[in-house]
């Protein structure tokens, strides 16, 4: 494993200190990390939210939620006494700036350390916060603040969040989260393709036949049934982290990982996008939401029951089929897809090379698969590729595919740190090469507004499909139409 190096001494407020993403994620990140001795002894977790929590009432809520949170084993004791030293809790209320008198005396005197506030809220909060921030004299020329997504729900809203948190924070001060960029293996793809010479003269049109991306979930919309409804899949899921996994895999080589190279490089993509036009999406995607199923033998509802039966046409599934028109690209469908309550939590990239323009093994013709090379990204990351191979044997020629098969989890065989410890880690340090550039989330907006506004003009039906399964008919239906059929699933 990489050598760990303590960051140096920081004041990380999290807004949003009693919800979810804090105590689920956040927390059991900062605390892996403090573990793993990043964190020195003097740097402090100030968790800000509206309510007025004692001290001890906030420790005692985290304490519960790490035992909770944790895999089994990872809650240590000692450590614990170690790492609750470094938390302080502070009231502040977003819309009330003459409430944060104990945040303000909490960071008073701290003006040099790398100050950073993490807007772990609704996107509603982002500019009031950053107005707090700025109006109780809380900026510093060392500060960051951290958005999370969504960073709106259209491009318009998505300015208006930008221009608002714009007025307090430089751009280079700002941190937009794509937790997906914080995978492990998603990182691994940019070690795939530019740490091995081998893939890169094939990475084009001229040897891959066509691309998949899958990010499937067993999960249902679960406890944000409420904030989901009118949200749907394309805006969740798609808009971020599939059109993110879309840019690493298919953008130019950047000339060095520093931050804006890798983020030019991205937009280009994202402007590269053909628009779907309202014909288009008839053919090229598909819209389905969850009814009742089981999942791992058990019987789960569908998404209307979840919402006590109010009628929605909320998607909780979408796959696309999409054209990326630049010279490397043109012509090479890139399929995506995701959904919640799918068969099985899986994701993954697999790209299909093109067939061998002549085959020498005439009585097996029908044999000769197209190699493939699946990226796994989760659960069991790892990358295949699969090669024909003779079967041993006198006679004829039996081919079939076999795999190179590389399992991270077992070549590597550590703990694969969750997304977020790595990129708390990168803001604390003040890398945002591994977050989104305002201009590249608006590029992904922009082009979602046209999906949707298409599926108005045409008046695209959400198709139900059974929880359990993998996506309505049509999702196959996409690919059937062009002689192709998705990896997993049917
Ligand atoms: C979030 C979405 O950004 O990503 C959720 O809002 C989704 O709906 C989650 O479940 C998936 O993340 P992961 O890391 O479990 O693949």
């Amino acid at each position: 494993m990489a050598e760990l190096v303590p960051v140096e001494p920081f004041d990380l407020i999290i807004f949003g200190g009693t919800g979810d993403l804090a105590m689920r994620k956040l927390l059991p990140a900062l605390y892996h990390r403090d573990r793993d001795g990043q964190i020195t002894a003097d740097s402090r977790i100030i968790a800000a939210s509206r309510g007025a929590l004692s001290q001890d009432d906030y420790l005692a809520n985290v304490e519960a939620s790490l035992r909770n949170n944790l895999a089994e084993g990872e809650f240590d004791d000692v450590h614990w006494q170690n790492f609750r030293s470094r938390i302080h809790y502070a009231q502040a209320d977003a819309f009330k700036h003459d409430t944060w008198e104990q945040l303000v005396a909490v960071l008073a005197g701290n003006e040099e350390r790398v100050r950073v506030a993490y807007l772990a809220t609704a996107p509603s909060l982002f500019g009031p916060l950053a107005a707090g921030l700025k109006s109780n004299g809380l900026i510093t020329a060392a500060s960051r603040i951290v958005l999370e997504k969504p960073l709106g729900r259209d491009l318009t809203s998505a300015r208006e969040i930008n221009n608002a948190v714009g007025e307090c924070f430089r751009e280079n001060q700002i941190y937009r989260i794509d937790h997906y960029l914080g995978k492990e293996t998603v990182q691994n793809l940019l070690a795939l393709r530019f740490g091995n010479s081998l893939f890169e003269p094939l990475w084009r049109r001229s040897a891959i036949d066509h691309v998949q991306f899958t990010v499937a979930e067993d999960l249902g919309v679960g406890g944000r049934v409420e904030f989901y409804d009118g949200v749907g899949a394309l805006r969740d899921m798609v808009q971020n982290h599939l059109l993110q996994l879309v840019c690493l895999f298919a953008m130019e080589p950047p000339s060095s990982l520093d931050q804006n190279a890798v983020r030019d490089e991205k937009i280009k993509v994202l402007r590269s996008l053909k628009p779907i036009s309202a014909d288009d999406a008839r053919h090229n995607s598909v819209r389905g939401q969850y009814s009742e199923g089981a999942i791992k033998g058990k019987t789960v509802a569908g998404f209307i029951d979840e919402l006590a039966n109010k009628d929605s046409s909320t998607e909780t599934f979408v796959a696309l089929k999409l054209e990326i028109e630049n010279w490397r690209w043109s012509g090479v469908p890139f399929y995506l897809r995701t959904g919640k309550r799918l068969k099985a939590k899986h994701s993954e990239i697999v790209v299909q090379f093109q067939d061998v323009p002549h085959s020498i093994f005439p009585e097996q013709e029908f044999n000769v698969s197209p190699n493939l090379l699946r990226i796994r990204l989760q659960p069991d990351e790892g990358v295949q590729l699969s090669v024909m191979a003779k079967e041993p044997g006198p006679g004829g020629f039996d081919l079939r595919p076999v795999s190179l098969d590389l399992s991270f989890a077992e070549t590597f065989g550590v703990r694969y740190p969750d997304a977020y410890e790595r990129l708390l880690m990168e803001v604390l340090r003040g890398n945002p090469a591994l977050f989104m550039r305002r201009d590249e989330v608006e590029a992904a907006w922009e082009w979602i507004d046209g999906i949707i506004e298409s599926w108005r003009l045409s008046k695209q039906k959400v198709e139900s499909y059974v929880s359990g399964s993998w996506g309505p008919a049509a999702s196959s239906l996409l690919l059937d139409r062009d002689g192709r059929g998705w990896y997993q699933g049917d």
